[in-house]
């Protein structure tokens, strides 16, 4: 595995620039992490303030540096709008495998940014990290996200049934998966 702890390169797509994440990054997660409409399928209580975002960044910094995980900060290479984050999380080297983490702002969302760069880090997750699995963890109403792993070929794999506890109930966990070749 080439990349190692802490090390996150800049990738490029044709629209975005993904650079690694920084503390500076906690205002673009507010603003998207603030969005009731956001948070629905992600089983958060939305940010109450800057500061909680920025506690959650630094949270994020810590793992990339310490844990291997690699998140980015989506750029639109056009006018330079921070739009996003994506992340290949929860890396497990002894089995070669992770899972991916993405969003948007609400307000970039439909214009296929989200298709481009997750498209990018699963091929940097297998060509450059020589990852063997990457999987999603979705709520499985949340069909846009479904349909965005679906067209980069990942498969379900089955549904977790009442597997994350979320304010008083329990919520099911869809399984997406892609395998390396
Ligand atoms: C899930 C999420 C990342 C999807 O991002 P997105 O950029 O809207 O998704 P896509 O890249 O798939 O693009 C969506 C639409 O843009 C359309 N589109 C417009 N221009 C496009 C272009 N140039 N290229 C590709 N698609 C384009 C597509 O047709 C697609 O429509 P569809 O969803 O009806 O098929 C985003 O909705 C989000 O942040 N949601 C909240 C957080 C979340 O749920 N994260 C996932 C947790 S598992």
């Amino acid at each position: 595995m080439p990349a190692g702890p802490g090390d996150v390169p800049t990738l490029e797509t044709p629209r975005l620039t993904l650079r690694k994440v920084e503390i500076g990054d906690a205002d673009l997660r507010y603003a998207m992490r603030s969005d009731a409409a956001h948070v629905r399928h992600l089983l958060v209580r939305p940010a109450a303030d800057l500061e909680e975002a920025r506690a959650r960044m630094a949270w994020i910094v810590r793992d990339v540096t310490l844990r291997g995980s690699k998140a980015w900060t989506l750029v639109v290479k056009d006018g330079g709008e921070r739009v996003g984050q994506v992340a290949i999380c929860r890396v497990d080297l002894e089995n070669r495998s992770a899972s991916l983490a993405y969003e948007l702002l609400r307000s970039a969302s439909g214009a296929g940014y989200g298709r481009e760069a997750v498209e990018r880090i699963v091929r940097f997750g297998f060509e450059e990290m020589g990852l063997h699995r990457l999987q999603a963890e979705i709520d499985p109403a949340n069909e846009r996200s479904r349909r965005l792993v679906e067209a980069l070929g990942f498969s379900h794999e089955g549904t977790l049934r009442g597997s994350r506890a979320f304010e008083g109930g329990f919520y099911d966990d869809a399984i997406y998966a892609k395998i390396a070749g």
